[in-house]
């Protein structure tokens, strides 16, 4: 082979190679900057519950608001077909939200619109994630599990201000 020749299949062998190493770079990328700079979690499991037993296991035999420490609140939910209780809640603006969440019976979803509050809510088991509200509003929480016959009318309200 000549030199020329030897060079064009380098340059050959090369572009072929970046695109296998910048790929995973370029993923890599995108799931950190996400988790870091845009702030996208995974929920949390915080825990199992009997749903039979939900109205006597707390926190969830007082479902609402309650502050943990001055900005810090925990928002307790039940998910059940085809309404989350409570419907709606009240937060100061700028607070620290834990939402805490379990199904009295099927799979229903926990998104706050506007936030990465995103959960699947499953029977058994505590959904949980942690938010930064700071900006005031209301936001809509809607399931987006499809649960049954009436699942999108599904949904509560979180009020900032
Ligand atoms: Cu609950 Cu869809």
């Amino acid at each position: 082979m000549k030199g020329n020749q030897k060079l064009v299949g380098y340059i050959f062998e090369f572009a072929w190679i970046l695109p296998s190493v910048a790929i995973p770079i370029a993923v890599i990328s995108t799931v950190i900057l996400t988790a870091f700079a845009v702030g996208i979690r995974v929920p949390d499991i915080a825990g199992r519950i009997e749903p039979l037993a939900i109205n006597r296991t707390a926190p969830f035999n007082e479902p609402g608001v309650r502050e943990l420490a001055p900005g810090k609140y925990e928002a307790i939910f039940i998910a059940e077909t085809f309404m989350f209780t409570p419907s709606v809640i009240d937060l100061p603006v700028g607070s620290d939200v834990t939402f805490k969440v379990t199904s009295r019976d099927v799979i229903h979803g926990f998104k706050v619109i506007g936030t990465p509050v995103n959960m699947m809510v499953v029977p058994g088991q505590i959904s949980k994630i942690t938010v930064h509200f700071d900006k005031p509003g209301e936001y809509l929480v809607v399931c987006h599990e499809y649960c049954g016959a009436a699942h999108h009318t599904m949904s509560a309200t979180v009020i900032v201000k």
